[in-house]
């Protein structure tokens, strides 16, 4: 007699399954970006507080139909805008259990199974990317976090280094910390400096060019102010070009001047699962810590970070807890012990099953495969008139830029018609691209991170910013 605990889901979860399953079926013939406004959008969703108790399927048949056109179709084959990768099929399934299972994986003892899943994720996750198999890890929400999670172990060691305990007396009095950085970094790191206490006014910007940080340049800060506690930030995979720091240079200058050495790999981390990549992050495992995503490369869905640190005791003292009303393991991993987060969603399933559904060959030619579309995107759009390539793809990340044809066009109107044709190409529903500006110039991204892409896509997307370059063809403004 199980009914009366299948009876409350199985209505609502049969009718869920139809709804996801037409979605992600629908992918390939709707407009990739969202088509409904914010005006629509509010106006759907913007019930007064409902009084009283509905029909749990009917719930969700409506949101589903609320949110329609408000979606963007990053999980399917032609989403180019920003580093945001799709879903793999076991990965999502493994997500829809985590929340059946709605574990708390903040300890072994909660959540047994979730526990040991994220031990076998974080032993896999060193071996596909190369690092240390003795280096400790956290999942958490995303890079982010995994940047937090990793410099706040830094601050950790750099100020034990210098006598001071940073988690017994906090920053107040502490030896000023120093945060030597590339100018090109992403946001982020500045977020978790200064959540981290350390602000904006600790980090020393070194000006880079696609060659990374050069050694040539580092050096000479870090020789300025000897003996003070030191990070320096690195990237692996540039959020415009790819780009990758030159790391068997680089992180032994660093640590010749003591500095612990952080490296933003959100992406670009997963370059080392590729053979034909692999060589962008030679040296790579010499740093201290490492910050990257699985809602990213990995095509897990979101929200999922991994956050990874050589030093374990550094890591450990950072975050280990310990309170009377828990059974804390000798043994197990307990991840509170790990991760900024206390209770947290089980999110080890997910990567295991996308780990495991991939294999290491699977994710390498997963890797390789967005690499190869981005050249073809690049490539393609290179040979119609007036596109110029910025950046040819060295991973999955190029540059174009749309020229305005009159003559005597300045920059201002290259710029223009780089948004023009770019809104275009968008607003034709065929591809979703973004513009940054890129050395003051404005330019339209092709990042492709998406397990989902073929090469018709390519094909459809190339056709697609063809016609943008046209707008007098037929189905444009
Ligand atoms: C290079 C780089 N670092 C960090 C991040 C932040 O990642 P998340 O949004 O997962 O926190 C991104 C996101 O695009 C990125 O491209």
């Amino acid at each position: 007699m199980t009914t009366t605990r299948r009876e409350p889901y199985s209505p609502v979860l049969d009718r869920t399954l139809k709804v996801a399953l037409e979605y992600l079926d629908g992918l390939p013939e709707r407009p990739v970006g969202a088509t409904a406004t914010l005006a629509e959008l509010r106006q759907r969703l913007d019930r007064p507080l409902p009084p009283e108790a509905s029909d749990p399927a009917e719930v969700v048949e409506q949101l589903a139909r609320d949110v329609a056109g408000g979606l963007t179709g990053s999980t399917g084959g032609r989403f180019f805008a920003w580093v945001i990768g799709g879903s793999v099929p076991a990965a999502l399934a493994a997500d829809w259990l985590t929340s059946a299972w709605d574990q708390n994986a903040g300890m072994y003892a909660v959540a047994p199974a979730a526990a040991v899943v994220e031990e076998v994720c974080g032993r896999w996750l060193l071996d596909l990317l190369g690092l240390p198999a003795t280096a400790s890890f956290a999942l958490v929400t995303g890079c982010q976090m995994a940047h937090v999670t990793c410099l706040a172990a830094a601050r950790n060691a750099v100020l034990s280094k210098a006598g001071w305990d940073v988690e017994e007396r906090g920053l107040f009095g502490a030896p000023p910390i120093r945060v030597v950085s590339g100018d090109q970094r992403h946001g982020t790191i500045e977020r978790a400096l200064r959540l981290l206490g350390l602000g904006r006014a600790s980090i020393v910007d070194i000006p880079v060019d696609e060659g990374g940080l050069a050694r040539a340049k580092l050096e000479p800060v870090l020789a300025a102010a000897p003996g003070v506690p030191t990070i320096v930030l690195l990237q692996a995979g540039d959020l415009n070009t790819g780009a990758f720091d030159p790391f068997l240079e680089v992180i032994p200058a660093a640590h010749e001047h003591g500095a612990w050495v952080h490296v933003d790999g959100a992406f670009g981390l997963w370059a080392a699962t590729s053979p034909a990549h692999r060589h962008l992050t030679a040296g790579v495992e010499q740093a201290d810590s490492w910050a990257t995503d699985g809602h990213k490369w990995l095509n897990v869905p979101y929200d999922c970070g991994y956050a990874i640190v050589a030093d374990r005791e550094a890591h450990r003292r950072s975050f280990s807890h310990r309170v009377a009303y828990l059974d804390h393991s000798d043994v197990a991993r307990d991840q509170v012990d790990w991760n900024p987060e206390y209770s947290r969603r089980a999110r080890g399933f997910a990567t295991y099953a996308a780990i495991a559904s991939l294999g290491r060959e699977g994710i390498g030619r997963l890797v390789a495969d967005c690499c190869r579309h981005a050249s073809a995107i690049v490539e393609g759009a290179a040979a119609l008139p007036g596109v110029q390539v910025l950046c040819r793809p060295r991973i999955n990340q190029g540059l174009l830029r749309f020229l305005d044809p009159r003559a005597g066009a300045t920059e201002a109107d290259h710029d223009r018609r780089t948004e023009e044709v770019t809104a275009r190409i968008v607003a034709s529903g065929e591809a979703l691209f973004a513009c940054t500006t890129w050395r003051g110039v404005r330019s339209m991204r092709v990042s492709v991170s998406g397990w989902a892409t073929t090469d018709e896509d390519v094909d459809r997307t190339v056709r697609a910013i063809d016609a943008a370059l046209r707008p007098s063809a037929p189905g444009h403004a």
